[in-house]
């Protein structure tokens, strides 16, 4: 049986086949924004579950930053509120205290110097017990991710504080999203550039923590059987889809300068798709990993040209707009319905692109990446869709031929199944598709850690991999801000132009029906 210890070198734990067990070097983890929203829902909770895990080092603090005027134990009242009521955790009484021993508070003006010369007070205090480590969250509205930074900067808070150890490190987290197309990301990147240098930044896209994205990588670099068939030779094409019942909820206000382009596909589709194009890394590890990333992005085509106008541009991009309709059976609003949306709005609630990967593995695969609010059910999968036999002989039987996929299911029921044709049993010859799968829940059985979780303990640990570099960023909004800049200056389309709880505009299968294929149903 493997031991189980908690060692520093990975590599060395791995060549020893010890299970590596990681914990948290004692640290400060600062959350602005921490009356808000993501910190109570995933934040806080993601933080207690490695506190329970014992993941978190007994030096360890939270100070909570924001305009919200509590004091230290109203902010440890409202943090247990929200873990039960949003995250559905009931917290271990022990386990809880102790965490919640730890928490401080600080409120004001983000804008204030004051405040931050509040927070160097209280970071000096925690120096000695913590060494002066500290790990900024930015979980406050873009337009104050620039703010808090200079202000760190002008503080002195971008680099360890008196009284912290010699190897003591200083780490920003910025939450999505960077920018809001390329001009704006530029700028935003270069003003935490005057602060910090690229290795403090952690630019987080959460879908990189999802159990089953981090597993494209073992399945793809840990087993010999799928490479030699991961190429333009067998693969037709690849779909991405990030389905969501889900419609804007609280969040219209937000949605309506977003949409599902900037919200999903820019970021979150886009990484999925560079973790199944990429070639392997020279090593698993976090600058390795990210060059070959970085590197398939650069080969991505958007399939766009600006100058070919609108005909052009509905051959390779679709949007769309929920109106009123049915989720599992209930009626629900339609997008200009909802809070905080205008009656009249343009914003698209449903994006499917398709893109093309210029390199010798993927010359002419085309990559169709779709992502929609109020669509029939919650569903995130990466389809790979192989090739057909170049020669079909079973003509005279009523098949129906059907293309042997694998499908990597991110959510929900996780896991991994491969369609293949198969005989009927029976004295005629009958085919029909079956699926060989794998599930996380009944080969694991475990629950799988949620993704703020690896991620808030890749970032304390110093593990960049699952974060996005600025090349890699950058590269993403180059490809989308064309389209959408062709999106917002074009006439209005027809909107809404899907009912809510289906899979999205016509426009959507006629775009994929033009080239000869059709979107899964998952
Ligand atoms: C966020 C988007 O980044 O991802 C939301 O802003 C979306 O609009 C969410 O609902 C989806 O995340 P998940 O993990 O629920 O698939």
């Amino acid at each position: 049986m493997a031991a189980t210890i908690s060692l520093p070198d990975p590599a060395q734990a791995l060549s020893a086949g010890i299970r590596i067990e990681r914990t948290a070097p004692p640290c400060t983890v600062v959350i602005f924004g921490g009356s808000g929203d993501l910190n109570r829902r995933k934040l806080l909770p993601a933080l207690y579950s490695l506190a329970q895990a014992q993941r978190l080092a007994p030096a360890f603090a939270v100070v909570g930053v924001s305009s919200t005027a509590w004091n230290d134990s109203q902010f440890v009242d409202e943090m247990r509120a929200g873990l039960r009521d949003l995250s559905g955790i009931n917290p271990d009484d022990a386990v809880w205290n102790a965490f919640a021993a730890r928490f401080h508070y600080c409120s004001g003006d983000m804008k204030d110097p004051g405040l931050y010369q509040k927070l160097a007070a209280q970071l000096r205090e925690l120096a000695p017990h913590t060494g002066g480590n500290v790990l900024f969250y930015l979980a406050t509205p873009p337009s104050l991710f620039a703010v808090i930074a200079g202000q760190l900067g002008r503080a002195g808070l971008n680099r360890p504080q008196e009284g912290a150890s010699p190897s003591a490190w200083t780490r920003i987290i910025v939450e999505k999203p960077f920018g809001r197309d390329l001009a704006s990301a530029r700028v935003l990147n270069q003003g935490l550039h005057e602060v910090f240098a690229e290795e403090q930044i952690f630019r987080i896209d959460h879908y990189l923590g999802k159990e089953t994205v981090r597993n494209i990588l073992v399945f793809r670099f840990a087993n010999g059987v799928f490479e030699p068939i991961w190429n333009r030779r067998y693969i037709d094409h690849v779909q991405i889809t990030v389905a969501e019942s889900l419609g804007v909820e609280q969040r219209g206000g937000y949605y309506e300068e977003a949409g599902a382009l900037r919200d999903m596909i820019q970021n979150h589709l886009m990484q999925v798709l560079t973790v199944i194009a990429m070639e392997a890394p020279s090593r698993f590890e976090a600058e390795p990993v990210r060059d070959e990333k970085t590197k398939v992005m650069n080969a991505v085509r958007s399939l766009f040209d600006p100058r070919q106008g609108d005909a052009a541009l509905q051959k390779v991009a679709v949007r769309g707009q929920y109106g009123p309709g049915f989720i599992h059976g209930a009626p629900v609003a339609g997008y200009r319905q909802e809070p905080d949306v205008a009656a009249d709005s343009n914003r698209e609630t449903f994006a499917a692109l398709k893109l093309g990967i210029e390199s010798w593995r993927w010359a002419g695969v085309p990559f169709y990446l779709r992502s929609g609010k109020r669509m029939p059910r919650r569903v995130s999968e990466a389809a790979i869709q192989f090739k057909s036999p170049p020669v079909w002989m079973f003509r005279h039987t009523e098949a129906a031929i059907e293309p042997n996929v694998l499908a990597m299911r991110i959510q929900p029921d996780e896991g991994i199944s491969l369609r293949f044709e198969a005989k009927v049993p029976g004295t005629d010859m009958r085919l029909r598709s079956v699926h060989m799968d794998f599930n996380y829940g009944s080969s694991f059985g475990e629950p799988q850690p949620e993704a703020y979780e690896t991620l808030l303990l890749d970032a304390m640990v110093g593990d960049s991999m699952l974060f996005t570099r600025w090349d890699m960023v950058e590269t993403a909004w180059a490809l989308t801000t064309p389209l959408l800049e062709a999106w917002e200056g074009q006439r209005a389309p027809d909107f809404p132009n899907y009912a809510a709880g289906s899979w999205g505009p016509a426009a959507a299968d006629e775009f994929l029906a033009a080239d000869g294929r059709q979107w899964r149903r998952p």
